[in-house]
């Protein structure tokens, strides 16, 4: 397939207007797509006259763009509320938004249950945001929860508020089809979309011509995009992942998330053959046991997941895998369970996100099955997995010791100011001395020492 060469413009990235005559407070919760949002959003209110501020009690706006995916997701943002409509009080005009997916759950039950929320607005809707505000400035509350089945916000360039000026990320499709019987995603996201591949590139272009070295393409199911542009070409995700690496060979490509159902040994080969894709996959497998995967509605068996675990190994060898899990799903039992760790250990996962079953309104599994396994063994069955993969984590960092990686530098250490914070292309996280080098810069790492939490390193160069 041909490679498409776009021509970009410098023009997206400046931060802030700072003439600007309102100022906003964002906040996000939930995952990478919701970050993304939110710049989404700033760029489309600085179309309006608002710039960002840290500072809450500057605020004429406050966003809070949220998360519905677990129960304890939604309890944080709700203790979040409680102090901005605390701020309300003393400042009566300050408008209150809550938008992303929990607005999309709750829709005009937000508005009517907590008084002081001015607007509510889902993640469809964006575009509306400035409409809804004058709305509000009339005296009315105002709410957009319409979903699409064709919004991409493709041509909106997202403003990089709380950049490290080094990755940033591109979301190449939205909502999801999968309907996993314990996702609220597909109800708050709507359905599966694809981004034109032409206004992935330009964007990815604008990033690249301002000095950013990393680029995450996103999407709640990357192996499913698929876009046909004016000329009847089709991309799947391993023509646009070859398209992007190639017309970017000094930026780094990541890509999340990936689906073990849909994910394809071109995409692995793709990865293989371009070294500046990242050597990582996030392959959720939620359990380990045919018989759970199957009343999740996954798709796919645990032989299946292993073989394309198998097939990762096979075709990109220096591959990290991470993975997600869900504890005490419906009907599993301590079998199950043993079969999740069993699975752990055959995949040998660099890192993992575990969680217990939170059983979510609407969904198949909280219409049709039992969230029958109590909750004291779902915390045992999670403490039980979080230390397999305390193990797993430091049995693979240790073998890291010696070894030399190249690290693209994203920060200053949290803990000293003299040190660096930078990842591997496989994702890791590695802290080293900063000698004379900037943020932004790749560097050779050789890895000292393994510590609980972090891999040290220093820089191997011939100064
Ligand atoms: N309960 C617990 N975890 C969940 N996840 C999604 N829905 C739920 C739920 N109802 C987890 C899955 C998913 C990750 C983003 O969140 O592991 O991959
Ligand atoms: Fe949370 Fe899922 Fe919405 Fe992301 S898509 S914000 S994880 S509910």
């Amino acid at each position: 397939m041909e490679i498409p060469k776009i021509k970009t413009e410098n023009t997206n990235l400046e931060i802030v207007n700072s003439n600007a005559k309102y100022n906003l407070y964002i906040e996000t919760y939930g995952c990478q797509m919701n970050v993304n949002d939110s710049e989404i959003v700033v760029s489309i209110l600085q179309k309006e006259n608002y710039k960002t501020t840290e500072n809450i009690s500057e605020a004429d706006l406050i966003l809070i763009n949220t998360c519905s995916i677990r129960d304890n997701a939604e309890q944080r943002i709700k203790s979040r509320l409680f102090i901005f409509k605390k701020e309300k009080k003393r400042k009566p005009g300050l408008i209150i938004g809550v938008i992303g997916c929990m607005a999309e759950r709750l829709k005009h039950k937000l508005l009517e249950e907590e008084k002081l929320i001015d607007l509510v607005v889902g993640p469809d809707a964006y575009r509306d945001l400035p409409k809804l505000l004058q709305q509000i400035n009339g005296g009315q509350k105002a709410i957009n929860v319409l979903l699409s089945q064709e919004e991409t916000y493709a041509e909106i360039s997202p403003v990089r508020y709380a950049t490290n000026g080094v990755s940033a990320f591109i979301s190449i499709m939205r909502g999801c089809d999968n309907m996993c019987s314990y996702c609220v995603v597909p109800f708050t996201r709507g359905r599966e979309r694809s981004r034109d591949v032409n206004s992935i590139l330009r964007e990815a272009g604008e990033l690249v011509d301002n000095n950013f070295k990393e680029i995450t393409l996103l999407g709640q199911n990357v192996d499913k995009y698929n876009f046909t542009d004016e000329f009847g070409t089709n991309y799947n995700f391993s023509n646009l992942l070859k398209i992007v690496a190639e017309n970017y060979p000094n930026t780094r490509i990541r890509f999340s998330t990936s689906y073990p159902q849909d994910m394809t040994d071109e995409v692995l080969t793709i990865m293989a053959s371009h070294s500046n894709v990242c050597k990582h996959i996030h392959l959720p497998i939620q359990s380990g046991s045919s018989k759970i995967l199957e009343l999740m509605k996954r798709g796919y068996s645990r032989e299946w997941y292993l073989h394309r675990i198998d097939a990762i190994k096979r075709i990109i060898p220096d591959c990290s895998i991470t993975t997600d899990i869900i504890c005490g799903f419906c009907d599993e039992t301590d079998h199950d369970h043993n079969e999740t760790l069993s699975a752990m250990n055959l995949a040998n996962y660099d890192y993992a996100f575990m969680f217990k079953y939170s059983e979510r309104p609407n969904t198949y599994a909280q219409r049709k099955l039992n969230d029958n396994v109590p909750e004291h063994i779902k915390t045992e069955r999670l403490t039980e997995v979080i230390a397999l993969q305390q193990i797993l984590s430091n049995k693979n960092n240790s073998a890291k010791v010696g070894k030399i990686y190249e690290v693209l530098i994203e920060s200053v250490s949290k803990k000293s100011i003299n040190d660096f914070m930078g990842r591997s292309s496989q994702n890791i996280t590695i802290v080293f001395p900063r000698k004379n080098y900037n943020i932004g810069d790749f560097v050779n790492v050789k890895i000292i020492k393994n510590t609980s939490a972090t891999l040290i390193g220093e820089i191997i160069d011939n100064s």
